[in-house]
């Protein structure tokens, strides 16, 4: 899989996003022989850089955080095809003078015409910009080859306004070449849920409401909001990761299997099981929010949410959400997901826990299987990535003692090939045109469904709980899984 001719051209390449994850993806793509020789990269933004500042920048980045090794003869094709635009998106000339450029490189480097637009920009200018490239007809692909158009989340904020971006972005590109960039859906990790389920006999059997009592969907941070004051406050987690990694990985771990791996099938089958999913009646007992307060982390001592620089000092924006959702379908009628997430929590994991019923009658002593708890699988998503399968074993000794041991597969020791950094799988996707890894606007549209009864609860509810940083969130979060008989991992 070597991408054909093409390039990419990112708006807002002056941003964090850029210059730590896009440019050096375009780095290691190139590294491992994955880009065409005539690969170009066409940054815009408002800086007056000319086309060398553009490829310093580039290159800094790529020194600082690319995967494979620095080899200048890479760098050096690479840096043949890099150039830079000036101006705002309100800027026609600058619109004239991406066209010209594009042309010429296709000239130059035989790009054939095949151009993705990267709009790695906030949501409030998608319009201006998409309308941009419609009024300037790089959005109109030459005959034989096409035009896309790559949009980062936040993809709205609720329903409505994710329903206008969509109708923005669809006046001017079709469909299906809107890529929307989920990054979880480009971890390997999150690709093997689909492989372990549906590539294997041993699981599929008792992944239902027959043998599972209930799933846990956690992604935990330990960094607080660094200096994104400005898009996060106002948006907290719920908005930031609940609905969009977090409700698809529900969707890969709860979904019927597709019909085959292409993107059609797998939207039918991820929209099905979304559509599925249905709130708690009483939002107030099945689902918490969190704010975190000053305390310590990694031997530091780190500031509350409240004091973090930009924010607000009333601010009741969440920075921890957990909610209990059920799915409405013959296989998970009565299985409750539960679902967090949280900014300075103990650690940082992301992972999916399905946690199966306890054996229907144990004829071993209960004084001998005190440490005996659920069987669980556990998907580790990162960091130590791998799979752990839990279960009850017998102690070594002249009792019939039973204990929970774990049995694992860590990718570290089972594969010697390395994983390709998430942005770099979804930026050859995009450049192959392969859209499996990318959620449709009618998967974003039921997300911001799912959540925002939710959010209006909240809103009308008083403030998130406060939880001191470093620890697991609120005591609330406890509670409500404590009310149902069950308790969160401590992973
Ligand atoms: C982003 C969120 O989508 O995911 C961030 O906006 C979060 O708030 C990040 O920190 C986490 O990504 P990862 O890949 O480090 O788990």
């Amino acid at each position: 899989r070597i991408a054909g001719p093409s390039g990419l051209v990112i708006f807002g390449v002056t941003g964090d996003l850029s210059r730590k994850k896009l440019m050096p993806a375009v780095y290691d793509l190139a590294n491992r022989g994955l880009l065409p020789p005539g690969f170009s990269l066409v940054g815009f933004a408002r800086r007056e850089w000319a086309d060398e500042d553009f490829c310093a920048v580039v290159h800094e980045s790529v020194k600082q955080y690319a995967r494979t090794p620095f080899r200048e003869e890479v760098w050096r094709q690479l840096a043949d095809g890099m150039r830079f635009v000036s101006g705002t998106f309100d800027d026609d000339d600058a619109f004239v003078n991406l066209r010209g450029t594009i042309d010429a490189l296709d000239k130059e480097r035989g790009t054939g015409g095949n151009f993705a637009f990267y709009l790695s920009v906030p949501p409030k200018f998608f319009p201006k910009v998409v309308q941009q490239l419609k009024r300037h007809g790089l959005s109109d692909p030459p005959a034989d080859s096409w035009r896309r158009a790559v949009i980062e989340k936040p993809f709205g904020h609720d329903l409505a306004s994710a329903q206008q971006l969509n109708q923005v972005v669809h006046e001017v590109f079709p469909p299906h070449e809107v890529f929307r960039i989920d990054h979880y859906l480009g971890k390997e990790t999150v690709q093997n849920i689909l492989a372990l389920r549906f590539a294997n006999t041993m699981f599929e059997p008792i992944w239902n409401r027959s043998y599972v009592d209930h799933v846990q969907i956690t992604m935990a941070e330990d960094i607080g909001i660094g200096g994104r004051a400005g898009y996060y406050d106002g948006i907290g987690s719920a908005r930031d990761v609940i609905q969009n990694h977090l409700l698809q990985l529900l969707a890969l771990t709860a979904m019927e299997e597709p019909t085959s791996f292409d993107a059609d099938a797998l939207v039918t089958e991820k929209l099905k099981v979304l559509d599925a999913v249905k709130l708690p009646e009483d939002l107030g007992r099945h689902t918490v929010r969190g704010q975190y307060t000053a305390g310590w982390q990694g031997g530091q001592k780190v500031a509350g949410y409240l004091e973090e620089e930009g924010i607000d000092p009333a601010s009741v924006t969440d920075t921890y959400a957990a909610m209990r959702l059920e799915i409405d379908n013959r296989r998970w009628a009565g299985v409750p997901f539960y679902l967090r997430t949280g900014k300075r929590l103990g650690r940082r994991v992301t992972e999916i826990a399905v946690v199966f019923q306890t054996a229907p009658y144990s004829p071993f002593d209960t004084t001998d299987t005190q440490e005996l708890g659920h069987n669980a699988l556990v998907i580790r998503v990162q960091p130590d990535e791998g799979v752990t399968v839990r279960f009850g074993s017998k102690v070594p000794g002249t009792q019939m003692e039973i204990r929970d041991v774990t049995m694992d597969f860590a990718y570290g020791e089972s594969f010697t090939e390395s994983s390709p950094e998430a942005y770099e799988r979804l930026l050859l996707d995009l450049l192959l045109g392969d859209a499996n890894l990318f959620p449709r606007h009618q998967e974003v549209e039921r997300s911001w469904e799912i959540l925002d009864p939710i959010e209006e609860f909240w809103a009308e509810h008083g403030r998130p709980e406060p939880y001191t940083a470093g620890t697991w969130g609120p005591k609330a979060a406890d509670e409500m899984l404590g009310r149902d008989g069950r308790s969160w991992r401590r992973p």
